[in-house]
This record gives C-alpha cells, structure tokens and sequence, in this order.
C-alpha cells in the first residue's frame, strides 16, 4: 500500500534532494508539489519545483504555488546558503511542465477535503505558510490528514538563522503555532537529528559515484550548498535537512525520538521561532509533537543513494 504525500516545499538545494527521493521511491505516492516562499522568493522556488520534478522524470507530479510571504511578517531568505537561485550548483535547464492554477493553500484544502480522512501526509520542508493558511481557512480539514512530518526546529543544536531559532519556524513563527495547536498527529525533524547526519566525504562520494544525471545534479547541489555550513560549522560534513522526512517516512527504523510538547516563541526578539522542547516532560502541557532526536546517519546515506541511483 503506497503512501499518500504532499510535499511543501521552498527548494532549496535539500528540498531538491527530497523531492528527489520522494520521486525515487515507489513506497511513496507523491499527490503534489505546494511552494512556499522561504529560502529564495517564490518566484524562484516556483520555478526550482519543476526543475528538481523535470530531473526526475517526474512531469506527473503536479506543482502548485503558495504563499508569497509569511502569515504576519516580512519574508526572510537564505540565499547566503542557496545562493541567488536557490538551486545554485547544477546548471538545470529551464522547466517546459506547466504550474498548476489553483493556489497551493486551495488545493490543500480541496484535496484533504475530497480524499477519505486519515489517508494523506503533508510533508512540509520549508516555512509553515500554506499549511497553517489552509487551517485558518478550513479548520475541518485538522482531523483529514493523517500526519504531519516537517523538517524545522532546533532544542539541544539549538538556532541556525539566529541563536535560538531554526530557519523554516523562524520565517513564519505565527504559521508554526497553529500548526503546533492544530491537534494533527506531528513528526518533527529538527536540527537536533539533520545535523547527526553529515554529508561526509566518503557519503558525497558515493552519490558523485551513481553516475545519474540526478546524481551527478546532487553532487553539484551539495557541494555548493556545504560550503556556508563547513565554514560555519567546521565540520567534517555539512547536514542535509530535508531528506530526512522522506527518509523518515521510508525507514521509521533509522530514527528515534519521543511523543513531547513542542511550543514556539513569538513574543521574544531574542528568541523569537524558538522551538521548546519539553524533552524532559517538566510541564503538562500537551504532547503534541513526536520529537526525533537521533538518526542512523550511514543508514540514511545508503538509502539516499540507493534510490537516486534509481531515477535518472
Ligand atoms: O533550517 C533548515 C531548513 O531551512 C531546510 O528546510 C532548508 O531547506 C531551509 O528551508
Ligand atoms: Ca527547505
């Protein structure tokens, strides 16, 4: 029985590779692309969705545009990491597959709304806009999706766009709030775990070893995308976040976690996007979140590269 998923998503060089293992994996029914505003403008991940789609041979997945901007706030980027583009690296051409008309918040709805409760995961790897959008707008779709699993967060690796805030919760806190007081089944990939998985030398070899166009496109990705992180981070591998939640999804196996609170600050200009982690159950609040703390990283690299080899 394949999964059912719809992917939010602001490529992104680890976007890409998301997407591309999404693509890659037959477990895994991919309903559509919605692109959301986040690492560069919309007007470029709109365009980087088909690209990494048209890579994969993968015209079928329909992509349809988001938000533009945060909920509340002034959209923050990251082209320090992704460069100009946000796809900077592989020289893809330019995409010929069409975007959708309807807008990417309508078409959550329509679809949760139109598809039996409980049968289709929302896999959000950017800013939370068209998710919490789409439950502003239409509260009955809450208990419609079956699991919410989203890269974003930070506890004990604590922020990477400021000192307490992770980026994808930090651009849109508000929109990580409702998401967070939804009451949907939630998985939460943070920093605490991406970065226990590094994109080694020997990892990033074995993908420049596939010999695929999607391959040799990854290889070209990670090796710009690594540089701001290796630098940063001194490292002897930059993290690759957002594959995880695909990964996640494929082999539950090579992760650990546990069912916590999970609140964001949005108050603090010092912390705002912070994500408290109750980890050690102190208060009562409601465990709304399953919180994954550590990975199998060479488990998620061998997965990784068995299936880019797959695609072409
Ligand atoms: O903090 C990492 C997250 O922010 C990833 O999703 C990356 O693509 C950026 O969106
Ligand atoms: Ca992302």
């Amino acid at each position: 029985m394949t999964r059912k998923i719809i992917i939010d998503t602001d490529p992104g060089q680890d976007d890409a590779v998301a997407i591309l293992l999404a693509a890659a994996s037959p477990e895994l029914e991919v309903r559509a692309l919605t692109v959301v505003a986040g690492n560069v403008p919309l007007s470029y991940t709109r365009v980087n969705a088909r690209k990494v789609l048209e890579l994969a041979g993968r015209t079928d997945i329909p992509v349809y545009v988001g938000c533009d901007r945060p909920m509340r706030r002034k959209l923050v980027t990251a082209e320090h990491v992704h460069g100009k583009t946000g796809l900077d690296g592989p020289d893809l051409p330019a995409p010929t597959m069409a975007e959708q008309s309807q807008h990417g918040v309508d078409y959550l709805i329509d679809t949760l709304r139109a598809a039996p409760a409980g049968t289709i995961t929302l896999c959000p790897l950017g800013p939370l806009t068209n998710i919490a959008m789409a439950l502003v707008k239409a509260p009955d779709i809450a208990p419609r999706i079956a699991e919410i699993v989203l890269m974003g967060g930070a506890y004990f690796d604590v922020g990477n766009i400021t000192p307490a805030a992770e980026f994808n919760i930090y651009v849109d806190p508000e929109a990580a709030d409702v998401v967070l007081n939804s009451g949907v089944k939630i998985t939460m990939i943070p920093l605490d775990v991406t970065h226990r998985a590094l994109a080694t030398k020997p990892r990033l070899d074995a993908i420049a070893a596939i010999g695929n166009r999607s391959g040799n496109a990854v290889s070209a990705m990670l090796n710009f995308s690594e540089r701001f992180d290796l630098a940063k981070y001194g490292w002897g591998g930059a993290p690759v976040h957002d594959p995880n939640v695909i990964a996640y999804l494929l082999k539950p196996e090579l992760y650990t976690g546990r069912q916590i609170n999970v609140t964001v600050e949005l108050a603090s200009e010092l912390t705002l996007g912070m994500t408290v982690a109750d980890y050690w159950q102190i208060t009562k609040r409601p465990r709304n979140v399953f919180y994954v703390r550590d990975v199998d990283a060479q488990g998620f690299y061998d997965l990784l590269t068995d299936r880019l080899a797959r695609l072409p």
